[in-house]
């Protein structure tokens, strides 16, 4: 089992080439960064190709690379001690090994592609907690695509990587997750929130008016037990609700509808569980609309609303919180500093975010940490976080 670790520091590059040099007895060629995400708002919208508003953050995944003699593919992490090593081959298979098939299934999506691979030793560090809804695992696939075509010259274009990474998740790892976390953290960009169309693909990076508040990310140390299964499982829901708007109207995904269309046709959907998930759907994607035009107004009040309206719904409609999530929350609404907090990603446990006046961090933190220890019984992490750059090569530091 890989345990779960708290955001721990950054390192400078010359830490991680002294980590790469005693891993490997050789220096290391070259370093990138892959940051982790979150979404501000729009969940669980992407694989219904509907709108979503993503940031990659400072946070994320280090990675380290020199090729060697052997054509083996030596894969270390800095955070956990077992070391994997496997030789090329022409096709690579998921193992029961936690962090590991996320890099093994980007290297078998290069091999099956017909692209020619040779020996790496690659070293990663992550301060991403693991399986805390902030992207840990696209933060790795897209460092590991983005560092394999740069050092291969694969000739991949950013969204074909993106798209790779995707199929890395869903039919290497095995899980129906959309395309966010990986288009976030590869097209992320400083000071900017990305409104991404998961039916198109078009996108805009807009700028991120916090004014004077910080983006506080809270951890809410909550184990994601059964998250995939779940995940998978409202994940067939919206397709039950898709097949029966479809019997009447002619659409793709459900989010091609607004409330006022899906008001009118919800009683094609009978199962009661299957019309809340897609109420869910339908008004979170319209609550992209109205928070894209907050945002763009610098109207932080209405965003605020928007994500606490966000929260609800997925509290009751997508039952995808937890009475962790809710405990943030619910702390959150009683704060005069708070202009809206909600969770973000996938939810069952993980992590909720929070826009909060930057003088009053400090007491922010203190005062959700009393609270939530109180009711839920140990402590959350609580982080101020920036809104950073996307995937990128570092160079010296
Ligand atoms: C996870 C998935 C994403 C998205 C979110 C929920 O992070 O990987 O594709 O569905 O959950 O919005």
């Amino acid at each position: 089992m890989c345990k779960a670790f708290i955001f721990l520091p950054s390192m400078t590059t010359d830490q991680l080439k002294q980590h790469f040099a005693t891993a490997f007895d050789q220096q290391a060629l070259e370093v990138y960064f892959c940051p982790g995400r979150v979404n501000l708002i729009g969940e669980h919208i992407d694989y219904n190709g509907g709108l979503v508003m993503p940031c990659a953050i400072n946070f994320g995944t280090w990675m380290l690379l020199a090729p060697n003699e052997d054509n083996v593919f030596r894969f270390r992490s800095v955070n956990f001690e077992d070391t994997y090593d496997i030789g090329v081959q022409d096709a690579y298979e998921k193992t029961g090994r936690e962090w590991y098939n996320y890099p093994l299934g980007v290297l078998h999506h290069f091999v099956a592609d017909g692209k020619n691979v040779k020996g790496l030793d690659v070293l990663y560090y992550g301060n991403v907690p693991i399986g805390s809804g902030l992207s840990s695992s696209a933060s790795i696939e897209i460092a590991t695509a983005f560092a394999f075509n740069k050092y291969f010259n694969t000739g991949y274009s950013k969204l074909e990587l993106v798209k790779m990474a995707k199929s890395v998740e869903n039919n290497f790892i095995g899980l129906s997750s959309g395309i966010m976390d990986q288009f976030a953290v590869a097209f992320g960009e400083d000071s900017k929130a990305l409104m991404l169309n998961c039916g198109t693909l078009d996108y805009q990076a807009v700028d991120a008016h916090l004014g004077d508040n910080v983006l506080a990310i809270i951890n809410s140390n909550k184990p994601r037990k059964l998250a995939e299964s779940k995940y998978n499982e409202r994940v067939e829901e919206c397709q039950q609700a898709l097949a029966a708007l479809k019997q009447e109207l002619n659409i793709e995904h459900l989010c091609d509808i607004d409330t006022a269309t899906f008001e009118q046709y919800q009683h094609l959907i009978t199962d009661p569980v299957v019309l809340k998930r897609a109420r869910h759907v339908v008004s979170e994607n319209d609550r992209v609309k109205l928070a894209a035009k907050a945002l763009a107004d610098h109207d932080l009040t209405e965003f605020g609303r928007l994500m606490y309206a966000s929260h609800h719904s997925l509290q009751h409609d997508y039952e995808v919180s937890g009475a962790e999530l809710d405990a943030v929350v619910e702390y959150s609404l009683t704060n005069a500093n708070v202009t809206g907090a909600r969770m973000t990603g996938a939810g069952f446990g993980g992590c909720a975010i929070a826009i909060v006046k930057a003088d009053a961090f400090e007491d922010y933190r203190k005062e959700l940490i009393a609270y939530y220890t109180d009711k839920i019984g140990y402590a959350p992490d609580v982080y101020a976080t920036n809104i950073s750059d996307g995937v990128h090569e570092l160079t010296g530091e």
